[in-house]
């Protein structure tokens, strides 16, 4: 009998639906290819719904979501609920409740897509970066005192456990190791100002390399990190990171990769249930216009099936998408590409079916 899988779709706010639609065709196509099949589940998670009935995670989602082989996820925000309340109570909570302690987040340049660094091609931006997920300054530990106040204080609060340092650390040098490319870990921290967290970090870091001879380890400061990301990408082939700054040189990572309208992520819980998305958030300004690019959903699609353990399937998307950036579309901006958002997941499907 062919393999099933049971997938959560969440398409979310803004061009999430729009994005996540054509995701879905490509996983498809992929998958009748491959043969194996996909059972999808949609929830209706997100701003509207939040402002509709109250709801942000209903009761009895999570555990739903937990019987679930992977999580598809489209976007989370809404310009008419205030920052925050859906980020936290919807985005973080599933990654924190369902304990995706990593945040996968590759940065690579295909052929024929444009990069702003001058003289860097496919063969100097290649790297992926590894995000702690469930702690650091997301904790939301703090408070403030005083609030509303002349002397009110706020404080806000990282916190960095051992255990959740070092597993994300060592998933980063399993990770490097199976790639098998530069065979490279760079620790991205901030030791010479952070000196209790990254200390941690740093300890942990050194610790767990004690069990991977085979790859060569290195250190950058954050800020030196954003540096070298735009001067020398080529340096990079796995860098592991605190939450926060893994958020800010992701979205750096994504520039570089071609713009947000390419990059993906993962939520991984590598003994849960884990959850993919397009990290350039819901676009609200192009909902409804079928131009957003979708790739980055359809990239995000791809990175679930070779979680599932579907390589081959993963593979022809991922071939898909390297023929449509080079020869198909113009642009990788949303009313740039030359074409709509679902001719995009149309050429997709084609090229997965040739
Ligand atoms: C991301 C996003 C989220 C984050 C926001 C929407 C909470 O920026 O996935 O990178 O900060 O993690
Ligand atoms: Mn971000």
């Amino acid at each position: 009998m062919a393999k099933n899988y049971r997938i959560a779709v969440i398409p979310g706010d803004g061009t999430g639906p729009e994005v996540v639609r054509e995701a879905i065709k490509a996983l498809d196509a992929a998958s009748k290819k491959s043969g194996f099949t996909t059972e999808k589940v949609h929830f209706d998670l997100g701003g509207e719904r939040y402002l509709k009935t109250g709801e942000i995670l209903p009761e009895g989602t999570l555990e739903e979501l937990q019987k679930f082989d992977a999580i598809l996820l489209g976007a989370i925000g809404h310009p008419d609920v205030k920052p925050g309340i859906l980020e936290k109570g919807l985005l973080l909570e599933l990654r924190f409740k369902l304990d995706q302690y990593v945040n996968l987040r590759p940065v690579i340049l295909y052929q024929g897509v444009e990069t702003p660094l001058k003289d860097k091609g496919p063969e100097d931006v290649n790297f992926v970066v590894v995000r702690e997920n469930t702690e650091g300054l997301y904790s939301g530990a703090g408070g403030f005192l005083k609030k509303g106040t002349p002397q009110e204080v706020a404080v806000q609060e990282s916190i960095n456990t051992r255990l959740g340092a070092e597993r994300c650390i060592r998933f980063a040098f399993e990770y490097c190791r199976k790639r098998n490319y530069r065979k490279k870990l760079t620790l991205c921290g901030k030791t010479n100002v952070l000196t209790y967290a990254f200390d941690l970090w740093q300890r942990a870091f050194n610790d767990v390399a004690k069990e991977y001879p085979d790859i060569q380890t290195d250190y950058a400061h954050v800020d030196a990190i954003c540096m070298w990301m735009i001067k020398n990408p080529e340096w990079f082939d796995v860098i592991v990171t605190d939450n926060m700054f893994g958020d800010i040189i992701t979205d750096l990572g994504a520039m570089i990769q071609g713009g947000m309208g390419i990059a993906a992520g993962g939520n991984i819980n590598p003994a849960g249930v884990s959850m993919f998305e397009p990290i350039g958030g819901s676009a609200p300004k192009y909902t409804g216009q079928n131009i957003i690019n979708p790739i980055a959903a359809i990239a995000a699609a791809q990175m679930m099936l070779e979680h599932l353990g579907e390589a081959s399937a993963a593979g022809l998307i991922e071939n898909a998408i390297k023929k449509v950036v080079a020869r198909d579309l113009k642009s990788m901006s949303a009313g740039h590409m030359g074409y709509s958002t679902t001719e995009v997941g149309d050429l997709v499907v084609k090229h997965i079916a040739e």
